[in-house]
């Protein structure tokens, strides 16, 4: 096990949502995991006035996302924890100077032990990254001559190509790259890092991972909430920004690339960053008018329940093109991929909520059994990465009786058999990476900066475009009428229940 250097985490943006939903928890968890070091210390910042005990009450004894298991602890034992827990308020204002901050910082690193090491999570609206960044430079936050410092940053990493290059820029002029953790919470799921170790250490998978064998890649993000509170980011962002740009395209990234010579952390975000670039970036009109669909969900009811529409959501224009759908397909341009469609979709208000990758391979060669329907009972390989966790492979056997008749069998994989082991929430897996210094499971610069390239031309076009459409779907239906259009040739999404196995085929062997 890699060892957890002594360190003072400092939250930025700590009286937010994210501290108290997330972080903190994810903390906690690591607390009763006995992941944490001997000596650490959280210094919560932001604009409320709190003190370190009000702190303390509103992200750990109070906290409704605490509650349930707190209720099994002895007190003594939960105040270890919020012991740990300090703030300090920033006044009106992130961006005036940190002299104060500062001699908090190095008060708490005295009396704790935390060895000058330390990390900056920014938890803020991002564009008070970089005078974060500035201000902690100035007070020699950033200088490692003695002890690590590390700064997560939190998407959105940018609105676009040249905002999330000026960003890049920005952070680099106070901290060097390696110092640098963009956060991108897909990472920290087990299925998704299980895409790389389905893989790569499984010798009957990665013969047939390319254009030779696969039809087609389909992968669905779907979620059965609208915006909720969040109206008001939503409607600057969208799907494609909000999901596509960044939790999509790792997994696409995760699927493309090419096997990386070792497990450093250098090793796989290089062949990362080549998937991203080779994707078939699509410029002209045409294309992008055939290949994208973006639609908005409109008022219905679900099960009996009235339901708003995305334009009368709280924060939202009323007049709002902004999307809630987005789908897309595209080609890789390499050896390995060459003529594979891939087909991507993210959307809020669906009928579930839901996020796997099909691996849809090619119909044998020659066709031996006169099946009925061969085409729709391809094998597929499906890798659920929510909910319902798990691995599922579809493949042909015979009906018993007379003759040759073939129907799809289910052969599967549930993380939730492996009763005996503890899977860690995505927060809580990359917060210890950082904490390690591990940074495999970070977007670097280019990383970020080739999924824009890709994603910039089809925001540009959605602005702009001559012939743009805006669709509309009811609230908790898999999209507008026309989403099959983009999949037409192939016959229409899988749109998948909730669980992996719903449409079991012929029988489920386990
Ligand atoms: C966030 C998006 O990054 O991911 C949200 O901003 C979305 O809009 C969320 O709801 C989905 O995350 P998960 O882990 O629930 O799939």
């Amino acid at each position: 096990m890699k060892k957890t250097e002594n360190h003072l985490l400092v939250i930025f943006g700590a009286s937010g949502d994210l501290t108290a939903r997330k972080l903190i928890p994810a903390l906690f968890n690591l607390y009763v995991a006995k992941q944490l070091p001997k000596n650490f210390t959280v210094l919560g910042a932001s604009r409320s006035n709190l003190t370190d005990e009000e702190f303390r009450d509103r992200v750990v004894h109070n906290s409704p996302y605490l509650k349930e298991k707190l209720s099994d602890l002895k007190d003594i034992y939960v105040s270890g924890f919020s012991n740990m827990l300090y703030y300090e308020d920033l006044g009106s204002d992130y961006t005036a100077e940190y002299s104060k901050l500062n001699n908090r910082i190095q008060q708490l690193n005295t009396e704790r032990g935390t060895d000058n090491n330390m990390m900056f999570y920014l938890s803020t609206p991002p564009n008070l990254y970089e005078a974060i960044a500035e201000n902690l430079a100035q007070v020699g936050l950033n200088n490692q001559d003695s002890g690590w410092k590390r700064l997560i940053v939190e998407k959105p990493f940018g609105y676009s190509l040249e905002t999330a290059k000026n960003l890049n820029r920005g952070l680099q002029r106070f901290f060097k790259e390696p110092q640098i953790y963009r956060i991108d919470h897909y990472l920290g799921k087990e299925t998704v890092q299980n895409l790389l170790v389905t893989r790569f250490s499984n010798s009957i998978f990665e013969p047939l991972w390319n254009r030779n064998y696969i039809h087609h890649v389909e992968i669905t993000n779907a979620e059965s909430v609208g915006v909720e509170k969040r109206g008001g980011y939503y409607d600057k962002s969208g799907a494609l920004r909000d999901m596509f740009q960044n939790h999509l395209l790792q997994i696409v990234s995760l699927v493309v690339m090419e096997p990386p010579i070792g497990d450093q952390p250098e090793e796989i975000r290089n062949e990362k960053v080549k998937a991203l670039k080779s994707l078939r970036v699509m410029r002209d009109e045409a294309t992008l008018f055939e290949n994208t669909i973006r639609a908005q969900y409109v008022a219905s009811e679900i099960n009996g329940k009235k339901v708003k529409g995305y334009r009368e959501e709280d924060g939202v224009n009323p007049d709002s093109t902004t999307e809630t759908y987005a789908a897309v397909k595209f080609y890789v341009d390499n050896w390995r991929w060459h003529g594979v469609p891939f087909y991507v979709r993210t959307a809020k208000r669906m009928p579930t909520k839901v996020t796997e990758v099909i691996i849809h391979f090619k119909t044998p060669h020659h066709q031996i059994f006169q099946d009925s329907g061969v085409s729709s009972k391809d094998n597929k390989l499906i890798i659920r990465i929510q909910p319902d966790e798990g691995i599922l492979v579809k493949f042909g056997v015979k009906v018993p009786g007379q003759g040759f008749k073939v129907e799809r069998a289910n052969l599967d994989f549930y993380y939730s058999s492996l009763a005996e082991t503890y899977v860690m929430e995505a927060y809580e897996r990359l917060l210890l990476d950082a904490m390690q210094g591990d940074a495999t499971l970070y977007a670097r610069a280019d990383e970020v900066e080739a999924a824009w390239e890709f994603v910039d031309p089809i925001l540009e076009y959605w602005k702009n475009g001559k012939d743009v459409r805006m669709y509309g779907y009811a609230a908790g239906v898999w999209g507008p009428e026309n989403a099959d259009d983009l999949i037409e040739d192939l016959g229409y999404w899988r749109n998948p229940e909730q669980n992996l196995a719903d449409d079991p085929g012929y029988c489920v062997i386990c």
